[in-house]
């Protein structure tokens, strides 16, 4: 293995095969950060015949909720109520709930073959070692990772286009965002690897610190709807490891994928192997595990409102980010969490994993349905009208991205600006989509659009599709020139 480029202080040990020192990948204010000096204290009260003097927990008896009880659709009634529920009420551990994790890290286990060696309470193997946290959505624990690791001034590498969600905390920390270009299965190696490859000599780079980690969201990716296959991710893996930087798989829609759906059982069938699962490959030749953080949330298909999602990765950095919420909300929210682990236990791995694939084939029917729309009013109709948009057709999530045919602005930009076709035609034709800036790290002009086939009436898609091809074709009247 050969590394030419000096990476976060970790060149001569990422040479000698010893993997990332995440130690030194930490932010200067995630090493600052003291230790709750109450929180550090709790693993010791469950210490049997521990008295504890403690913390400064309410009394949970003084609570007047007798139990939460959890209606489901199919008819089952959950209900949590005694210890369970004292546990889900009280102040708890900032990982999250220890019942929960332990579930989350089973789920780990068994959905991505994920290796456990247990040492007291946490997941430890060497090098390798392992856990998870809890946070409200993955949305928090994103932007307390990238506090985790970057200082101001810093660099990381996002996929251009990049979920939207990850650029104001990292803008508004002053950190420069490098894009990696996509295709049709997300990021692409071929750009991963020549920005890294020239870092040192590329104009807009070689100034810049080098990168920390990437940014990648591999299923159903919002907003591009791409997703990367099993090759693909192997090669994006080994480029992040022979150069020494983190791979963050932000992987909220890997439930909601349509390749396999209905081959086999929920259980059984063909699933993609994930960046968290690929990286056991070939660990030892890399000095172990610990290059994915790989970022889980139920918001996509349990509830977005109930926040709950978590992070798996190495230890070092998941700490730092545990002394971050217990310093920004002491932990994540209990009764949240008892919700979904009641369910979870309720269902189990496999129950779960049926529910998910009806889930994923309610958004394949609504892809169906969009897409046959898509291409009667804004592609071809079979030859019978010229395009105004062509697309990839998504195999997982609800996103999908138009490249819409614009006339080119007055500024030069051939392919056209999606946000002022939005901002003003659009909005007066009554029809709405995210224009395509919204996603770049470098706010780069784009003639690109997000439409999500998630809560639109079916019978309304095919109106909204005819407003945005009066507004294509409008604008194309008001610049003067021909649609080709
Ligand atoms: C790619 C991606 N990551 C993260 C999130 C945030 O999810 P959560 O609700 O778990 O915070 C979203 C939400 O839309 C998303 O699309």
């Amino acid at each position: 293995m050969t590394v030419d480029t000096p990476v976060n202080g970790t060149h001569e040990a990422i040479k000698a095969g010893l993997g990332l020192d995440h130690r030194a990948m930490l932010s200067k204010s995630a090493i600052a950060r003291p230790p709750s000096a109450i929180r550090s204290l709790f693993p010791q009260e469950l210490i049997p015949g521990m008295l504890s003097l403690l913390a400064g927990k309410p009394n949970a008896s003084t609570f007047p909720f007798e139990s939460i009880s959890l209606g489901l659709k199919n008819g089952d009634k959950i209900d949590i109520t005694g210890s369970d529920l004292d546990d889900a009420l009280q102040y708890s551990a900032t990982a999250g709930l220890p019942r929960f994790i332990e579930w989350l890290v089973q789920w780990q286990h068994k959905i991505h073959g994920r290796d456990i060696v247990r040492k007291g309470d946490q997941v430890k193997d060497g090098k390798n070692s392992w856990r998870v946290t809890v946070g409200a959505g993955s949305q928090d624990l994103l932007t307390k990772t990238f506090h985790a690791l970057l200082n101001p001034g810093e660099t990381c590498l996002a996929e251009r286009p990049a979920y939207s969600g990850i650029l104001p905390p990292l803008q508004t920390m002053g950190i420069n965002i490098i894009a990696v270009e996509g295709d049709r299965e997300g990021m692409s190696p071929v750009s991963l690897e020549d920005i890294l490859a020239n870092w040192h000599t590329n104009v807009s780079t070689r100034d810049l610190p080098f990168p920390k980690f990437v940014y990648t969201t591999p299923t159903g990716a919002n907003p591009t709807g791409t997703t990367a296959s099993e090759q693909r991710k192997k090669e994006n893996l080994d480029i992040a490891r022979r150069y020494g930087i983190l791979i963050l798989e932000d992987d909220p829609y890997m439930f909601i994928s349509f390749q396999g759906l209905g081959e086999g059982t929920p259980e059984t069938r063909r699933r993609v192997r994930t960046y968290w699962s690929l990286e056991q490959d070939d660990a030892e030749r890399y000095g172990g595990t610990g290059w994915v953080l790989r970022f889980d949330s139920f918001s996509k298909v349990l509830s977005a409102g109930i926040r709950v999602g978590f992070l798996s990765g190495p230890n070092t950095i998941l700490d730092a980010i545990d002394l971050d919420t217990s310093s920004a909300n002491l932990q994540p929210n209990g009764a949240a969490q008892a919700m979904v682990l009641a369910l979870l236990e309720r269902w189990g791995i496999d129950g779960f994993l049926r529910h998910c694939d009806t889930v994923a084939e309610f958004y394949q029917n609504r892809r169906n349905n969009f897409e046959q729309k898509a291409q009667k009013v804004l592609g071809t109709n079979n030859g019978k009208q010229k395009a105004v948009a062509e697309w990839i057709t998504p195999v997982a999530g609800m996103f999908l991205w138009f490249k819409l045919k614009l006339p080119p602005t007055d500024e030069g930009v051939e392919e056209g600006d999606s946000f002022s076709l939005i901002g003003e035609k659009a909005l007066k034709n009554l029809v709405l989509a995210v224009p395509g800036v919204a996603f770049m790290p470098d706010s780069k002009t784009t003639c690109y659009v997000r439409t999500s086939f998630s809560l639109i009436p079916e019978e309304d898609v095919e109106e909204a599709f005819q407003r945005l091809r009066k507004t294509v074709i409008e604008a194309w009247q008001e610049s003067g020139h021909a649609m080709p």
